[in-house]
């Protein structure tokens, strides 16, 4: 199944950066309230502010804290590995757990303690969900990364949803769920049999300013190591990271799993690395980990370690483990889908059988854009997206751009999206699909002046 291949779980953070709008302060837009009210606090609008009061609907959902449901099951299992896999003298666990953090995140928290760079392709509007151009809901659970290492926390995880702008079909949906973790060890405890070896190369001042420190991003993705650390710790740490990560990957899928390690890139890490599995004959990857940069260890006052960290999607694990085709399903409050998932016996996963089969209801919808707008140059199908959510909620299984083209006398750009809809509890009338469908139209007029064809 080629689709599950692209259920979403780690970013891909090598793509070419495109500049960003100016960071002067944007205009706010006269559509939107002055202030919105998020989980509790009030916080100022601006020409940043995309959230939708259909996005804010889903904060304090905790799916991942619902009793039986799959992604309740799945934080479990990923929570007892680790708890099992490190234990201090007395035999307690070392990892403490972290599964209830706000997901109102700063910039700051979410891109520059990760050293993402400022014209990184992830800020931009189109990708996030911003409350202002100060804060978002967090776009991954490493936001939170600093913020707890600067609290003298050293071996953690962090659970929670994530909020991302995406095209919609069975395997994206704006909010989904990841777990991340950091493990931090001192020379004496990595080197416990070997006392004469050192974490950091002799060469290497230790201060922030040091070019070994520092480089121009390209050098980032050298898969060596980073300048500061020694080879000897940098591959024994790899070592423990990828023993441990195999070993959760054979605890969820079963001791003979067929896995892979891709290099790869990412802003916070250096090496990077992605885990992937042999599932349904494709190379499927479920994680994404590496060692931690030392930048951001230094910046949150911690000199003397050094670090993995690793982060997983778990709608990706959950729908492979349980054989869930749909990520919407996940968001269910019909019983046939939750009884079907029990956490007394967390190791004896059933396959989700589906409920009953709906048929689904295709239709298109065409529009000229205003003049001078063309597709991501003014209008972002992700806003479309959006505005489909907000009108149509779960009852919209997809939505593909299936033509788009430029009157050649007017300039006037078209474009034709065809929305699937299908709901995953009901069958739905054509009658009352064309009324949502219409409600879709003009919610479009409305919002981006188009003129429908
Ligand atoms: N935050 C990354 C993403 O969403 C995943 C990730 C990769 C997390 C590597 C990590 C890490 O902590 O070390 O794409």
């Amino acid at each position: 199944m080629i689709l599950t291949l692209r259920v979403q779980g780690a970013r891909h953070w090598v793509k070419s950066t495109r500049c960003l709008a100016s960071s002067a302060a944007p205009e706010k837009s006269p559509s939107s309230p002055p202030q919105l009210e998020v989980n509790g606090s009030t916080y100022a609008t601006d020409g940043w502010t995309n959230v939708t009061p259909k996005i804010l609907s889903y904060l304090g959902a905790n799916k991942h804290l619902q009793t039986d449901h799959p992604l309740s099951i799945i934080r479990q299992r990923i929570v007892n590995y680790f708890y099992g896999a490190y234990r201090n003298q007395r035999g307690n666990p070392l990892f403490s757990v972290y599964d209830k953090l706000n997901p109102v995140v700063t910039v700051q928290q979410n891109f520059d303690n990760l050293l993402i760079p400022a014209d990184h392709v992830s800020r931009q509007k189109s990708d996030c969900y911003y409350i202002n151009q100060q804060q978002l809901l967090r776009a991954h659970t490493t936001a939170h990364q600093v913020e707890l290492i600067s609290g003298g926390l050293d071996n953690f995880l962090v659970v929670g949803e994530v909020y991302r702008r995406d095209e919609i079909d069975s395997t994206h949906y704006p909010v989904f769920h990841q777990a991340d973790a950091v493990r931090l060890v001192t020379k004496d405890k990595l080197f416990e049999r070997n006392p004469g070896l050192e974490l950091f190369e002799e060469t290497w001042s230790g201060s922030l300013a040091d070019p070994k420190l520092i480089l121009p991003s390209s050098k980032f993705m050298d898969q060596t190591k980073q300048p500061c650390h020694t080879l000897e710790a940098v591959k024994l740490m790899e070592h423990e990271m990828k023993h441990v990560l195999v070993g959760l990957t054979k605890d969820l899928f079963g001791p003979r799993i067929k896995y892979r390690w891709v290099d790869t890139y990412f802003p916070f890490t250096q090496p990077s690395w992605e885990l992937e599995i042999y599932f349904k004959d494709n190379w499927l990857e479920v994680l994404g980990c590496g060692i931690m940069r030392h930048e951001i260890l230094q910046r949150s006052g911690v000199h003397q370690s050094m670090g993995y960290a690793f982060g997983v999607g778990l709608e990706r694990l959950a729908m492979v483990l349980f054989d869930i085709p749909d990520i919407r399903l996940f968001w269910s409050n019909d019983s046939g889908f939750l009884s079907q998932f029990s956490e007394k016996d967390l190791h004896n996963l059933p396959k989700y059988k589906p409920i009953s089969h709906y048929p689904q209801c295709t239709n298109d919808l065409s529009f000229w854009l205003p003049e001078d707008i063309e597709v991501d140059a003014g209008f972002s199908p992700n806003d479309f997206y959006d505005l489909v959510r907000s009108v149509a909620g779960d009852m919209v299984e997809q939505i593909n751009l299936v033509d788009k083209f430029k009157h050649p006398k007017t300039g006037k750009s078209s474009v034709c999206f065809r929305i699937v809809y299908r709901h995953m509890e009901r069958t739905l009338t054509q009658a009352e699909v064309n009324e949502i469908h219409k409600q879709i139209a003009s919610a479009s007029v409305d919002s981006f002046n188009v003129q429908i064809r």
